[in-house]
């Protein structure tokens, strides 16, 4: 049999134990010519593949072992290697996929390195198959994926309590919900960021559940003592939701949302910088959604009246950048108006 790892030296002391290394290796080990023609094939690999070695010894590899759609891109590999003596494979451990003798693929894990034996190059490829590995880490990855689906679907289940007790606020979140996950697209953040601003704008007052109903029901214009209760709203709305732990920081947009960048905010007095951006762009949302809504006691904002005051304010209460989104956005022709009330779901491309 020819050995696994050609030596130069008959006799010598590495002869002894590359034998048996091959033969009971947990790996499949298998050597190649410069051709890719199989010379060695170790038991290992017999049962990986399903082929008994006298059956591929001699036949190229990417014929066995390489399903169809791939064999052009082997053969073109080692035709590079051998001219070029690039190694784009050689030394490197990278997954592939391998065919078993029933035409059936599988994902393994391969390293190839080459030695010369006699001026040619020899091939020795190491492969394990790791569909078992593979398996598990998809389900750990759904897994997540169903971790979060629970998460986001108590969140709407937090949005449809408040819409019982106060309709007017679970309707105001949603159509802010909508407005600055917009605004965060327009601001090229990633799909998880956006999906955060999106789920905390959805439930960012749900602190006015500890308001009383007739503050809340008021129609007209709200007493002063009525705001400062109103502003408690921050701070409860962070008690409800901090405990829990979420992957994006709702309880901080809750607590955020009424800060300017100024300092003039409350109920921190945080100022540029402490502020997350999330809740940067969930208070200009907020401001820009209020406005343009019709309110008992004074008409609704034009949406250009509702842009020019947060562009006035832009830098002393709110984020320049976020404002300029915002302008971007309703330039580009997106419309708060169009929003379907009864969808509660945004579609980052992520988890929905
Ligand atoms: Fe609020």
């Amino acid at each position: 049999m020819e050995p696994f790892a050609p030596s130069n030296q008959k006799n010598d002391a590495s002869s002894v134990w590359q034998h048996p290394l091959a033969e009971f290796a947990p790996d499949g080990i298998i050597t190649m010519d410069a051709k890719g023609r199989i010379i060695a094939f170790n038991p290992a690999a017999e049962k990986m593949f399903g082929y008994r070695s006298d059956r591929v010894i001699g036949c190229r590899v990417s014929e066995k072992l390489i399903p169809a759609a791939l064999q052009t891109a082997h053969t073109n590999g080692l035709a590079n290697f051998l001219v070029t003596g690039q190694k784009k494979m050689i030394g490197r451990r990278v997954e592939v996929t391998a065919m078993r003798a029933d035409q059936s693929v599988f994902a393994a894990e391969l390293a190839v390195v080459s030695v010369n034996h006699r001026r040619e190059p020899l091939f020795i490829a190491y492969i394990r198959d790791i569909t078992g590995r593979k398996k598990l880490e998809k389900e750990r990855e759904q897994y997540a994926v169903n971790i979060k689906k629970t998460l986001m679907q108590t969140i709407l289940a937090a949005s449809r309590i408040i819409a019982i007790r106060d309709p007017y606020t679970a309707s105001h979140q949603r159509r802010v919900a909508h407005l600055a996950a917009a605004i965060a697209r327009e601001l090229n953040c990633a799909d998880e960021r956006i999906d955060g601003v999106y789920l905390g704008a959805l439930i960012h007052d749900i602190g006015k559940i500890a308001l009383p109903h007739d503050i809340l029901s008021r129609p007209g214009k709200l007493l002063d003592e009525d705001v400062s209760y109103l502003k408690i709203h921050c701070r409860k709305g962070y008690e409800i939701l901090a405990p829990v732990n979420f992957p994006w920081p709702v309880a901080e947009i809750a607590l955020q949302h009424h800060e300017h960048v100024d300092g003039t905010g409350y109920p921190l007095g945080l100022r540029d910088g402490e502020i997350l951006l999330e809740a940067c762009i969930v208070s200009v949302a907020d401001v820009v959604e209020s406005l343009t809504a019709h309110r008992p006691y004074r008409p609704a904002f034009s949406l250009e009246e509702a842009l020019a005051f947060i562009r006035k304010r832009s830098g002393d209460w709110y984020d320049r950048q976020t404002v300029e989104a915002c302008g971007a956005l309703f330039e580009k022709g997106y419309s708060i108006d169009a929003i379907d009330m009864d969808e509660l779901t945004f579609m980052s491309s992520f988890v929905w």
